[in-house]
């Protein structure tokens, strides 16, 4: 039987601040966590399935053109070479969910140098290694075509266009204004574990062994792009070792395995190298964004434009969305947005890391600190006059806002007030800044169904098609669900990771663990009734603890209770419109302290500390976790990271580790947060919201803003690299 539930209006049901239990909130340890750091978690690339063999894939040397493998017989001779296979279906790009939109160029046309056009198959890996690298592979009819967003065709996204009130007169009336443009480059989510697929067919029945994000989506993505109904497909994602929105689609191994298991016969593993992750899988657009904000005497936004463009490929229709908390973030009447897509041919651009605000509010916050220093106010002090009252273009409240705690209490914790004057504090060769940004992300809530199945012997189990991509899912579904049932965790069995079992959220957008947590809550909710059903008894008068019922001043044991039944329920969540009624997002706030060497113009980051809130913190540990590795990605986005584009073919030049920036331990000073104690009755049943991103919605700009106090020089172009900082 499934609980069907609608988010529609405010669930003000606080039950899971009295469960006897204890276990939501507590700081618990991811349960799975032991088996990946000790390589005992099976990856997917690490399954031994009988008769398996081995697929490497092979790139694009251009940007267009009809794709020729020049020795294609020469290469089917090498030895161990079962097949070389290039098919119409690989060419369709699946990166970012997009599946089911027509080829972008044709049936055969490459779209992007580096983008994987075939794939050779052999039984060991070494020899599909070595034949793949001596495939020719040559475009035929091959144009030049645009690979730079500053000179390629752009596309207005009208949906995205705001005009309110008079944005021009505002800033030619205001007492201070800034008008200045940001950019900030190409990002790839670089998640530790490669791409990788173990296709096997059982007659026309697939199981692909993945790593992936949202199995109910990849499984239609992946029955899409082969032409199979999504009944005939198995995935299986038990482990994820990091996905960052590069595993939220399908990527193209998964594809190129399915083919030639069934092409060869026999199981096909293919992995991606390091390479084809950075040249194939996704990447976050640059962006350009212009902020306007026009001030009165006192530092009131008295209008704000924030205009930007992006870029994808001809026929992609996702645009990162760096407008997204501009909406909503501060007061202003005359507000002015808009958007443009511009179309070239680089690696599909889709979601990285916190897209939209990861970016938008990083550039945002940046014009809010040259505002600041312009009216001569403290940074802090001016958010604080510009928080709305409602929301300031639909007038609707808020769900649920501690922005203006985060402010204070994050200042207070950091010791905002000893912040120095520009180029005013140094330490030897060292120059002292101190920089701050405001923290803001829109909360989904997406469908999600669970089954929760209380056994015989009072043992539980959750089961669902949810993924742990390092996010604490494992730990977090097991507390919500020991909770309600009153169990220690250790007596509940969480199965993630199997299309199998009910279609969860998936994890990605920051909505995993409250959307998949309530599905667990609310099957947990059935099976409690129907125990009070069972017992005569009021639901709410029942108390449940380790094991034991109590109700009209009697206990007994679960196991006595079910005498040897079990109960099954699944719940299933469906968003409502509550969005037509309130605005729900989860803010906070970043402070930073960095040394900027005075000769060299390197920038260390010394200390950096996060006040965030976002409703109900499920799991302690976790939540500081992510906002704790949000910060770090801050780190990288300030000084490091950049996907570099040669300009003439859109090549990848920094397709590795060693080239590709992202913060090592080293990078990393200590890191402060604290999460403040919210309970939002329009989120969910939980009252939690989403916080796997917020550390990253801004906390750049905490840092580059930190490196105008300690020298006077301000960075518009991200990232904040030492030349351009001297
Ligand atoms: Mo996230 S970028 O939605 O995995």
């Amino acid at each position: 039987m499934t609980e069907q539930f609608k988010m529609d209006a405010p669930a003000t049901a606080r039950r899971l601040d009295d469960m006897a239990q204890g276990l939501v909130g507590a700081p618990l340890d991811r349960p799975e966590g032991p088996l990946k750091v000790s390589g005992t978690a099976t990856y997917a690339n690490e399954w031994q399935v009988e008769g398996m063999v081995h697929g490497v894939m092979v790139r694009a040397p251009g940007n267009s053109g009809r794709v020729v493998l020049a020795n294609r017989e020469a290469v089917a001779q090498m030895p161990g070479v079962l097949a070389v296979i290039q098919d119409p279906r690989l060419l369709r790009n699946p990166a970012q969910g997009t599946a089911n939109q027509a080829p972008i160029q044709g049936p055969e046309q490459a779209a992007y140098l580096g983008q994987l056009i075939a794939v050779v198959v052999a039984e060991e890996f070494e020899q599909a290694r070595h034949a793949a690298q001596s495939l020719k592979v040559a475009l035929e009819n091959g144009e030049v075509m645009p690979v730079d967003p500053a000179t390629a065709a752009v596309e207005p996204q009208e949906a995205k266009t705001l005009d309110q009130g008079d944005l021009d007169g505002a800033m030619a009336q205001a007492a201070f204004s800034v008008d200045v443009t940001y950019t900030t480059p190409s990002h790839s989510s670089t998640p530790m574990e490669p791409h990788a697929s173990i296709a096997s067919w059982d007659g026309e029945d697939l199981t692909l062994r993945g790593s992936y994000q949202m199995l109910k989506y990849n499984r239609n993505e992946l029955s899409d792009a082969l032409g199979i109904h999504p009944d005939r497909l198995r995935i299986l994602s038990p482990y994820v070792g990091g996905g960052f929105g590069s595993k939220l689609g399908i990527a193209p191994e998964a594809v190129a395995a399915a083919i030639a298991a069934k092409e060869v016969g026999r199981p096909v593993s293919v992995a991606l190298h390091r390479q084809q992750v950075y040249e194939a899988t996704m990447r976050r657009s640059e962006t350009t964004q212009r902020v306007r904000l026009a001030a009165d005497a006192e530092g009131r936004l008295t209008g704000l434009g924030h205009d930007a463009r992006v870029s994808n490929l001809p026929g992609e229709s996702f645009a990162e969305p760096v407008l997204q908390a501009s909406h909503f973030l501060y007061a202003g009447a005359n507000r002015k947005m808009s958007m443009d897509l511009a179309r070239v041919h680089r690696l599909c651009a889709g979601s990285v890391r916190a897209p939209g605000e990861a970016v938008g509010v990083t550039v945002f916050e940046g014009a809010m600190d040259e505002l600041a220093d312009k009216i001569g106010m403290d940074p802090v002090e001016l958010r604080r006059r510009n928080i709305p009252e409602k929301d300031p273009e639909s007038g609707k409240g808020f769900s649920s806002r501690r922005f203006r705690e985060a402010l204070d209490s994050g200042a207070e914790t950091f010791g905002w007030a000893d912040r120095p004057g520009v180029k005013e504090r140094r330490e030897g060769e060292w120059l002292i800044g101190y920089g701050m940004a405001s923290a803001a992300r829109v909360n989904v809530l997406m469908e999600s169904q669970a089954r929760v199945t209380l056994m015989p012997d009072g043992r539980l189990r959750v089961e669902t098609d949810m993924t742990d991509i390092g996010t604490g899912t494992y730990a977090i579904l097991g507390q919500i669900a020991g909770d309600m049932m009153g169990l220690p965790r250790d007596a509940v069995d969480v199965v993630l990771g199997d299309t199998t079992l009910p279609p969860a959220s998936g994890s990605g957008g920051s909505w995993g663990a409250s959307s998949s947590g309530t599905s667990v809550y609310l099957a947990c909710e059935a099976i409690r009734k129907q125990l009070a059903a069972r017992l005569e008894v009021e639901e709410g008068d029942l108390t449940l603890k380790d094991g034991m019922a109590t109700f009209d001043n009697q206990t007994r044991s679960l196991s006595d209770i079910l005498n040897g039944d079990e109960i099954a329920k699944v719940g299933h969540v469906q968003p409502g419109d509550t969005s037509e009624a309130v605005r729900q997002a989860t803010f906070g706030a970043y402070f930073a302290e960095v040394a900027v060497h005075a000769a060299s113009g390197e920038t260390r980051v010394r200390r950096m500390h996060g006040t965030f809130a976002a409703g109900r913190i499920l799991n302690a540990k976790t939540a500081r976790s992510q906002c704790l590795g949000g910060m770090t990605f801050g780190i990288g986005i300030a000084l490091t990271e950049e996907l570099a584009f040669d300009p003439r073919d859109g090549h990848v030049a920094n397709h590795n580790l060693a080239e590709y920036h992202i913060p090592v331990n080293a990078d990393v000073p200590q890191l402060t947060v604290d999460l403040l104690e919210e309970r939002d009755d329009w989120a969910n049943p939980l009252q939690a919201k989403g916080i796997g991103e917020l550390g990253i919605c801004g906390a750049a700009a905490a840092i580059v803003n930190a490196i105008y106090n300690a020298t006077g020089v301000r960075v518009r172009d991200y990232p904040a690299t030492l030349d351009k900082v001297i």
